[in-house]
């Protein structure tokens, strides 16, 4: 029998510190790729799963610079509508503006105002047509609470307005130059179309590092399978404007994955395409000569996954990224670790064996913006998380597909490699991902890497004994005491 070689995983080894000149973790930078031509701003893409990543999600992960890939498993036009919700431009724009007529009473508009809960009312005639602003300040002090809002307001010729379609950047610009708050936007006939507050574009400035495309739309992935209605489906999510397709299949590294790749490529040869998932060079290399820009590397690591128990099949993380990341380099085509990462510690560790960027389930299941329902047991709130092989999801895709009679004969042929579970609620996906990154920058500044190049580059690994794992968690060995 050949040799049987060791696999080791995350939790096996540490990063070796080493004299570090970083003086500050904001002094790094994460910028990656998750394929040949497709940038992020940090390592992070969440996975396709359908308690992980649907519209709401990609679009926070976007917005703090990682990627959402769009689960599959649900019918064509509706993953194709999710990724066309996270392409729409970005709105910082009011449309249902709070308005006011200019013959109504002063004590009318104050009484809008409290009720809406806002500082200002836009008085607009019957045809939407601006007519001027009237603020608190301006009805606090008025005696005569039947005086008219036309008699009270700053009219419209005092205002500065913008037409619609002016863009972020200029109503930024409008708003700081003439010290405004508000900045309505009016049509060629002066009728009144949205509201720009600087507010609503401070909080788009609050994301400094989104994810954008070349049109300033959020980015986005979608999955496709490797059989079935997987070309139709390509076609609806390009037509949609996904940024990148993935291949998804449990075996990767199977004929018709391969040629799946080989396909969807040689039908959209501009569109970036990851496939996976493999867990050896081998496979790497057959999905890059099939025509992938980037390998999603992982069999049996994640969450929810029970592959390696049902079918005794996998190659521990750790050890599966050093070797796919080696060949993909070769043709340079960067990896994804998929599955596995239960800190941030684990992100540090997959980037510095290899890989280009991890993608992570059950750590975002968890929060605000997942798909997943919501439960609460004793008191505390919990989010359900389920493997994409479970049972719970095979029977949700036969509901779909099969007629009721058919069902319990189907569900006794299930064999399912994955699970349901829950996991702890732990806030919004910025809370979450801001300590994930956290953890990485703290890694490279141990390892004096300004960049993730220079964290693989300074990269050193030590093995640990089970006595040096347990000494890494807090009061390992102090129990005793006081
Ligand atoms: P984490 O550990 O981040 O892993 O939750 C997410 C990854 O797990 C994979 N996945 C599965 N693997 N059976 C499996 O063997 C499953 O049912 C299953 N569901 C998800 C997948 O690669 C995902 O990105």
């Amino acid at each position: 029998m050949a040799d049987v070689q060791l696999g080791l995983t995350y939790d096996d080894v540490l990063l070796v510190p080493r004299r570090s000149s970083i003086a500050s973790r904001r002094d790094v930078d994460t910028s990656t790729c998750l394929t040949r031509r497709l940038g992020l701003r940090i390592p992070i893409v969440s996975a396709n799963m359908d308690t992980v990543t649907d519209a709401r999600l990609a679009i926070a992960l976007a917005q703090e610079g990682g990627i959402g890939i769009i689960h599959r498993f649900m019918p064509i036009q509706d993953e194709a509508a999710e990724v066309a919700r996270v392409k729409r431009p970005e709105e910082f724009v009011v449309r249902d503006v709070h308005t006011i007529g200019p013959d109504c009473s002063v004590q009318e508009a104050s009484a809008k105002m409290s009720r809406s809960e806002v500082s200002s009312l836009l008085v607009v005639d019957h045809d939407e047509t601006l007519c001027g602003i009237i603020t608190t300040r301006d009805v606090l002090l008025e005696q005569n609470p039947e005086r008219r809002v036309a008699d009270r307001m700053t009219p419209r010729d005092q205002l500065v307005t913008a037409p619609t379609g002016t863009g972020l950047e200029e109503a930024r610009r409008v708003l700081y130059d003439h010290r405004l708050e508000k900045l309505p936007l009016l049509d060629q006939d002066g009728r009144l179309r949205g509201l720009v507050t600087t507010r609503d574009v401070m909080r788009q400035a609050g994301h400094p590092l989104t994810a954008r495309d070349a049109h300033d739309r959020l980015l986005v992935g979608a999955a496709i399978g490797a059989v079935g209605d997987y070309m139709e489906r390509a076609e609806a999510l390009v037509e949609a404007g996904a940024d990148v397709l993935v291949v998804d299949i449990a075996h990767g590294h199977s004929e018709h994955a391969i040629r799946a790749t080989h396909d969807v490529k040689r039908r959209f040869p501009d569109i970036e395409l990851v496939a996976g998932n493999v867990a050896t060079a081998e496979g790497t290399r057959d999905l890059i000569e099939a025509g992938a820009d980037g390998v999603k590397v992982g069999v049996g690591p994640g969450a929810a996954c029970t592959t390696r128990q049902v079918a005794g099949v996998g190659v521990p993380q750790l050890s599966a990224v050093m070797a796919c990341a080696d060949e993909a380099e070769r043709h340079g085509v960067p990896i994804v670790a998929d599955g596995g990462i239960r800190a941030a510690g684990d992100i540090t560790k997959a980037l510095a064996a290899g890989a280009r960027s991890v993608m992570i389930g059950s750590l975002l299941a968890g929060t605000e913006e997942s798909p997943g329902m919501t439960v609460v047991r004793g008191g505390v709130r919990y989010k359900v998380y389920r493997g994409s092989a479970s049972t719970a999801v095979a029977m949700d895709r036969l509901r779909r597909e099969r007629p009721e009679e058919q069902l319990d004969e189907l569900a006794a042929g299930v064999v399912p490699e994955g699970v349901e579970s829950v996991v702890p609620h732990k806030g919004t996906l910025a809370e979450v991902v801001h300590q994930l990154v956290g953890g990485l920058r703290s890694g490279m500044s141990y390892l004096n890497a300004r960049t993730l190049d220079e964290l693989r580059q300074n990269a050193r690994f030590v093995r640990l004994s089970e006595a040096g794992w347990r000494e890494g968690f807090p009061g390992t060995g102090n129990e005793s005491m006081p």
